[in-house]
């Protein structure tokens, strides 16, 4: 396997990669909300989407540009890229395309960029592994179940102890240890308990199996419909959703969603700058003052 080279020089992003091999979990969802957050603040986001087959974070981003024009309003949106998958008949040639696809990416938008979102797929590829490599923030939502938390460890059926690590978990160790090697770059492993069932059923297993890998664990989002309304709009619970945004007037299971998003982010303990912090006022005051929709890709990355 080839390597990539982990971004943390002077002035580099922060680079924050969503990722579990547990289809479904909610990474995309998370992605997309961390990107708008960081943008709200003032931060200067760039997302790169390596799910090729569901292509669902660049939908979701297109999304919000076509709705932002059909409404006539003005909405972040993110610095994106796609990467697909390479599909010669070779693995050697297919990994060294993917690589300088990815470097590529990475390069062309490193000093543009405050933060690095990645988005993956749940599946074990490549591309999936050169991302875990370079994150200095991994975030791994799992939903509140037993068979969903397989991917993160097995536990034994009767006492529900940690007996092993899972598949995902082992990639996850083995790519902090490489990074290690090469930089003594850390990666701060955050495992967000999405979801979760009355009664909680993981969270003490999570506890554990954080005490084991070195992992935070942190409560996530509960199950809530507007999640699933808000992606043909490109919206997330943290846009205003009035009525000129959103077509409709926010009920409480919106304000909730945004009010544990809000602090979900919070938690994760990112390095947000105070000069982001005077962009976002001045951006703010620009906003209330203009009457025509925005090229924001040029304002926000100028
Ligand atoms: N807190 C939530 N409450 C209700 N539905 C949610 C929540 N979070 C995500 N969803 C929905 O669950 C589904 C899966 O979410 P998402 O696509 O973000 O997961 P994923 O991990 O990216 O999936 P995949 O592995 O297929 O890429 C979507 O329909 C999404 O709208
Ligand atoms: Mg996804």
């Amino acid at each position: 396997m080839l390597y990539a080279t982990p971004i943390a020089e002077s002035g580099s992003p922060h680079v924050v990669v969503v990722g579990n091999e547990k289809g479904g979990s909610g990474k995309t969802t998370m992605a997309m909300h961390l990107a708008v957050a960081l943008l709200k603040i003032g931060q200067r986001v760039g997302t790169i989407d390596l799910d090729s087959s569901q292509r669902a974070l660049t939908r979701y981003i297109q999304n919000r540009r076509i709705w932002a024009n059909h409404r006539q309003i003005a909405l972040e949106c993110p610095l994106h890229r796609f990467i697909p998958r390479a599909e010669g008949a070779k693995l050697e040639d297919n990994e060294a395309e993917e690589l300088a696809a990815f470097e590529g990416a990475v390069s062309g938008i490193r000093t543009s960029v405050d933060f690095l979102v990645i988005d993956t797929p749940s599946t074990d590829t490549y591309l999936m592994r050169l991302a875990h490599l370079v994150a200095d923030t991994l975030l791994t939502p799992v939903t509140d179940s037993f068979l969903d938390l397989g991917t993160l460890a097995s536990i034994d059926p009767i006492t529900h102890e940690v007996t092993g690590a899972g598949h995902y978990a082992e990639l996850v160790c083995e790519a902090r240890r490489r990074r290690r090697q090469f930089d003594q770059g850390r990666t701060d492993w955050v495992v967000i308990r999405n979801r979760p069932a009355r009664g909680r059923l993981v969270h003490h297993s999570i506890a554990e199996l954080g005490t084991r890998l070195g992992l935070r664990d942190v409560q996530g989002c509960a199950e809530r419909i507007v999640y699933r309304q808000l992606f043909p709009s490109g919206l997330t619970a943290l846009d205003v959703l009035d009525e000129a945004t959103f077509g409709a007037t926010p009920g409480r299971s919106h304000r909730l969603a945004q009010r544990e998003m809000h602090d979900l982010i919070g938690i994760l303990n990112l390095p947000i700058s105070a000069r982001a912090r005077r962009r976002a006022a001045a951006r703010e005051e620009w906003f209330a003052s203009a009457s025509a929709p925005l090229d924001l890709d040029d304002m926000l990355l100028g």
